[in-house]
C-alpha cells in the first residue's frame, strides 16, 4: 500500500457523494414545492437523513487512512449511496414526476461510474514502494555496509517519509531526538555528531563515574558499564575487547541509556536517563537492528563515507549475530502507526508510544520519565482550576482528550525539576494515528489512571 495518506481519489469521490446528497435534499424539496400532494415533510427528512448521513461519512472518511477508507467506502458509504439512489428513483415513481433527470444528474453518473472503474484499476494494479526497504531477510546474502547503514536509517526513521508528517520508524528515537545540526528539541541530544563524541565520551573521566560507574550493572537494562564482556553476548561486537571504543560508547547509549547520561539530559540530577533500553519493550529491536542504527549513527555525518563504521555486518559476524537474521521480518515497520481501537488497551498505548514518556499506572512497562506522570483522575481537574490553564475543556475526559490531541494547550509543570516540562515534545499528531472509537478509548482510560495504591 502507499503511505500513510487519504486516498485521494477515494477522498474526493466521499465529498462528490455528499454534495450529490445535498443536491439531492434540494431538488427533492424543490418538487416538492411545485407540485401538490406530495408529502413534504415525509421525503424531506428522508432525503434530509441521507444528506446529513453523506456528510457524517465523508467526515468520517478523513479521519481514516488509506485502507481503512477503501474498506469503509466499499462496505459502507457505496451502499448507502445506492440506498439514496433507489429512494430517489422511489421518489420520482411514487410521484409521479415526468421531469427528466437534468443533464447535471447524468454528467454526476457518468462521472461517479468513470472514477469508480478508475479507481477499482489503480488499487487493483500492484502499488509502487516509494523506498523498498532491506529487509533483514535479505541480509542473509551479500550486504554492503551502506545498505546495513540504510537499513539502520529506516528503523529510525521508518521507510516511507512522506511530505507535511514525521518520520519515524520502529526504533522511535525521533520522537525525542533531531538529528540535524542546529535543530534541538530540548529535551534529548541533537545526534547529530554523535559519532564524533563517541570517542572522547568513552575518554571522559565522566564516563568512569556517571551515573553508574564502570563495571556496574545497571538494574534496568542488565548491562555492566564498559566492560566488553559483560556486554550480553549476542549484541556484544565481534572485534574484541581492545579498549573502550566509540561503537561501546554508542551501543551503551540506547542499549544502557543510563550508563552515561549526557550532562543535563538526565533525570535527578542526572542519575537517571529518561530514554528507553531500546532492546526492551516498547521499542525491542533486536540485536541486527541495534548494529544497524549503531552503522547508521556512525556514517549519518559522512554521507556515502562508511569507513567510520565499526559494527560487523551480519553476514561477517561468524554466525553471532547470524541467527537474528530470519527473527523479524514482518512488515510491521511499512505501515503508518494507526489503531483502530479493537486492540486491547496495552497494544494500543505501546503502539502509540505514550509510555517512551509518560509513567501509566496499569500499563506494564510504561515507565517513560519525559512527560509528567500521568495521573489524570486527579490530575486532570487540578489543571483545569490552574488560573494559567487556557485550553477549553470543563472536566477530566475533555481534558484528557486536548492533551492528546492538542499538547500544547497547557503545558504542565514539572514540580520535581522546578520548570515546566517542555513544551512541543509530545507529538501533536495523535489525531492522524486515532480511529474515532480508539481515541475515546484511550480517553477512557486515561482519564482513570491514578497513582498505585500505597504510593
Ligand atoms: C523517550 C525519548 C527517547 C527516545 C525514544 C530515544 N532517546 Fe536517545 N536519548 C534520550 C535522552 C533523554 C538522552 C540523554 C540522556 C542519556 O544520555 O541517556 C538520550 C541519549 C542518546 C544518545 C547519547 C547521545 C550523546 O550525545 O551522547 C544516543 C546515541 C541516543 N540517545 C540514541 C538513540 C537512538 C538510536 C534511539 C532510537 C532507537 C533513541 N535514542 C531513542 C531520549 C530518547
Ligand atoms: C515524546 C514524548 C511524549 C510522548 C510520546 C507522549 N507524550 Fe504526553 N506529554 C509529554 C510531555 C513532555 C508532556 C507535558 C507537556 C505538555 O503538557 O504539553 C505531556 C503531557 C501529556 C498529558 C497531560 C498530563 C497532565 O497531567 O496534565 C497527557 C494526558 C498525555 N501527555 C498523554 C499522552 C498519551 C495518551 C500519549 C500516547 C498517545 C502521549 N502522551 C505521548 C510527552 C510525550
Amino acid at each position: 500500500m502507499l503511505p500513510e495518506q487519504h486516498d485521494i481519489l477515494f477522498t474526493f469521490i466521499a465529498i462528490a457523494f455528499a454534495v450529490f446528497a445535498i443536491y439531492v435534499f434540494i431538488s427533492s424539496i424543490q418538487i416538492c414545492r411545485e407540485r401538490e400532494g406530495i408529502n413534504i415533510g415525509f421525503w424531506g427528512t428522508v432525503f434530509g437523513a441521507f444528506a446529513i448521513g453523506a456528510f457524517l461519512m465523508t467526515a468520517h472518511m478523513f479521519t481514516l487512512i488509506q485502507a481503512d477508507q477503501l474498506q469503509f467506502f466499499f462496505s459502507t458509504y457505496l451502499w448507502a449511496i445506492v440506498v439514496l439512489l433507489m429512494v430517489w428513483g422511489s421518489f420520482y415513481k411514487s410521484n409521479k414526476i415526468e421531469s427528466q433527470s437534468p443533464p447535471i444528474i447524468r454528467g454526476f453518473f457518468f462521472w461517479t461510474t468513470v472514477s469508480l472503474l478508475l479507481a477499482g484499476y489503480t488499487n487493483w494494479l500492484p502499488q509502487q514502494r516509494s523506498d523498498p526497504p532491506p529487509k533483514e531477510a535479505a541480509l542473509v546474502g551479500d550486504v554492503t555496509m551502506e545498505e546495513f547503514a540504510e537499513m539502520g536509517r529506516i528503523i529510525i526513521f521508518g521507510a516511507k517519509q512522506v511530505a507535511g508528517q514525521p518520520s519515524i520508524g520502529k526504533g522511535q528515537c525521533p520522537l525525542c531526538h533531531t538529528f540535524d545540526p542546529g535543530d534541538n528539541i530540548g529535551r534529548c541530544p541533537n545526534l547529530f555528531g554523535v559519532e564524533n563524541r563517541s570517542h572522547d565520551r568513552v575518554k571522559e573521566d565522566r564516563y568512569a563515574t556517571s551515573p553508574i560507574a564502570i563495571g556496574e550493572t545497571d538494574p534496568a537494562s542488565g548491562i555492566v558499564k564498559g566492560k566488553y564482556d559483560e556486554i550480553p553476548e549476542e549484541y556484544r561486537r565481534q572485534n574484541g575487547p581492545d579498549e573502550f571504543t566509540g561503537e561501546d560508547y554508542i551501543r551503551e547509549s540506547v542499549m544502557c541509556p543510563t550508563c552515561y547520561v549526557v550532562e543535563k539530559f538526565g533525570n535527578d540530577g542526572d542519575t537517571k536517563s529518561p530514554m528507553p533500553v531500546i532492546v526492551k519493550p516498547p521499542v525491542s529491536l533486536s540485536r541486527v537492528e541495534v548494529n544497524a542504527v549503531i552503522a547508521y549513527l556512525q556514517s549519518k555525518d559522512t554521507p556515502g563515507e562508511f569507513a567510520t563504521v565499526t559494527v560487523p555486518l551480519p553476514q561477517d559476524d561468524a554466525g553471532n549475530t547470524g541467527g537474528a537474521v530470519a527473527e523479524d521480518s514482518s512488515d510491521d515497520e511499512d505501515k503508518p502507526v494507526f489503531v483502530t481501537g479493537t486492540e486491547d488497551i496495552q497494544t494500543m498505548i505501546n503502539t502509540l508510544g505514550c509510555p517512551l514518556c509518560h509513567t501509566i499506572p496499569g500499563v506494564e512497562g510504561a515507565m517513560g520519565m519525559l512527560g509528567p506522570e500521568l495521573h489524570e483522575k486527579i490530575n486532570a481537574p487540578k489543571r483545569i482550576k490552574d488560573p494559567n490553564y487556557k485550553g477549553k475543556a470543563t472536566n477530566t475526559k475533555e481534558y484528557v482528550r486536548e492533551s492528546i490531541l492538542n499538547p500544547g494547550a497547557y503545558v504542565v509543570f514539572n514540580e520535581a525539576e522546578g520548570e515546566l516540562f517542555p513544551d512541543g515534545l509530545m507529538p501533536t499528531d495523535f489525531s492522524q494515528m486515532l480511529s474515532v472509537h480508539a481515541i475515546d478509548k484511550l480517553v477512557d482510560f486515561i482519564s482513570q489512571t491514578e497513582p498505585p495504591a500505597g504510593s
